[in-house]
């Protein structure tokens, strides 16, 4: 039994890696395809080498490019590799191009698709992850929820069937790497940060970097908080810097993208997190930090919800006002799972291929019997 994985971008290669795991103990044959979406080491290979990820059986080398030719090289040339690996599932994640492609080249061959982080909406149509998740989900057989929230949302759509809640894989991630990271992450000693005396701040969406004046904004409220930030900068946020001519002062201290262990260690030692970001929200929920969301809406509102996160968009007064006053209450739910998201996704997967292989059978045998009568023909 066959399946292709599809990553391309940095949280697909830290959520594809428990279900990747969790397929190889189901035993499934798991083809991994990288994209290329992401290529530097600091945004690609390095998750690899932390987190143990399968090293990827084909890479596309796509790299980067405007929405229409990243999507769509990676369209073609994903579609020779499923012609030859003939897979009985394609499983995408979240919602890169990378996710869009995979599942867009699949549907059109025919191959059932998963997808998991189903059911998310920002019901922005102007960002491009939306569009990617409704296509993804649209076209997929079978979808894995990390929240209620998502699979209640897919049902509003009309998308019942193959639909389920197993948790969030980021989760599973985090329970599975915490441990390691404490020990070999020595990254808040080294940037002389004590625990609890800083803040920890992403920014790379879209909306964010590719409008100057939602980043300058940025900048402006970020320098004047008066609190030790470390801020991890996205090559995308970096080339946006660039082109407007900006840069940060006060505390705000911008260091290279983060491997994954430091990664968790800034968010686990950090007072506070803000973020863009999808994945840091939920980690700061999983690590119970309050989290600024530096965005106007979130496709991630049971964190909103549940008081542990707060919309303040980019403007500086509203974000200056939420960084030392935004205090989350002491109940927290537990809105992502058991931590065995990954084993839910593999177990699940793999009865459904069987019963793929089984109705390919069946159709097979039926068209066999069906097929053309014999005629005797007479000397
Ligand atoms: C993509 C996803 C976004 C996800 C993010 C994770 C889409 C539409 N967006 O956004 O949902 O949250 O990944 O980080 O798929 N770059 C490099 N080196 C790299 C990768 C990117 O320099 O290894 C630079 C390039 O200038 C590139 C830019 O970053 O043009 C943006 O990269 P891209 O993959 O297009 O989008 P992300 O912003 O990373
Ligand atoms: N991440 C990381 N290093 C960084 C920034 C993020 O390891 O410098 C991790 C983060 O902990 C989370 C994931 O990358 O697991 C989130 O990815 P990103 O913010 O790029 O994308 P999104 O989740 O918004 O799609």
């Amino acid at each position: 039994m066959k399946m292709v994985s599809v990553v391309g971008a940095r949280p697909e290669f830290i959520q594809a890696t428990p279900v990747s795991k969790a397929l190889r103990a189901a035993g499934v044959h798991e083809v991994m395809v990288h994209t290329g979406q992401h290529y530097d080491y600091a945004m690609s290979g390095a998750f690899f080498a932390d987190l143990g990820t399968p090293a990827p059986d084909y890479n596309l080398e796509v790299g980067s490019g405007a929405q229409g030719k990243q999507t769509g090289e990676i369209l073609a040339r994903i579609e020779e590799v499923l012609i030859t690996e003939k897979p009985e599932v394609v499983i995408v994640r979240g919602d890169t191009n990378s996710t869009i492609a995979g599942a867009l080249t699949a549907a059109k061959l025919n191959i059932p698709i998963a997808h998991v982080e189903a059911g998310e909406r920002s019901f922005d149509r102007r960002m491009p992850e939306e569009i990617n998740r409704v296509v993804a989900d649209a076209l997929a057989a079978q979808l894995f929820c990390v929240s209620r929230t998502a699979l209640r949302q897919l049902a509003n759509e009309g998308i019942t069937q193959g639909a389920h809640w197993v948790g969030d894989v980021l989760y599973d991630a985090m329970l599975q790497n915490l441990p390691v990271a404490r020990t070999r992450s020595t990254i808040v000693a080294d940037l002389g940060l004590r625990p609890g005396g800083y803040s920890l701040v992403t920014i790379h969406r879209a909306a964010n970097t590719d409008n100057p004046a939602r980043l300058a904004a940025l900048v402006t409220a970020l320098s004047a908080i008066d609190e030790d930030i470390v801020l991890p900068l996205h090559p995308r946020t970096r080339a946006a810097l660039l082109r407007d001519g900006l840069e940060f002062g006060g505390r705000v201290r911008t260091i290279a993208p983060a491997g994954y262990f430091d990664m968790t260690q800034l968010e686990e030692n950090a007072r506070l997190i803000a973020t863009d970001s999808g994945g840091v929200q939920r980690e700061a929920y999983f690590l119970s930090k309050p989290c600024l969301t530096l965005r106007d809406e979130t496709e991630w509102s049971e964190t909103v919800t549940a008081g542990w996160n707060k919309l303040v968009g980019v403007a500086p007064d509203v974000i200056a006002d939420a960084w030392f006053n935004f205090s989350p209450p002491a109940q927290q739910p537990p809105l992502f799972g058991d931590g065995r998201a990954a084993e839910k996704i593999a177990w699940i997967l793999r009865e459904f291929a069987v019963e793929q292989l089984n109705e390919d059978a069946r159709n097979a045998r039926a068209a066999y019997t069906a097929g053309p009568v014999h005629t005797e023909v007479s000397a």
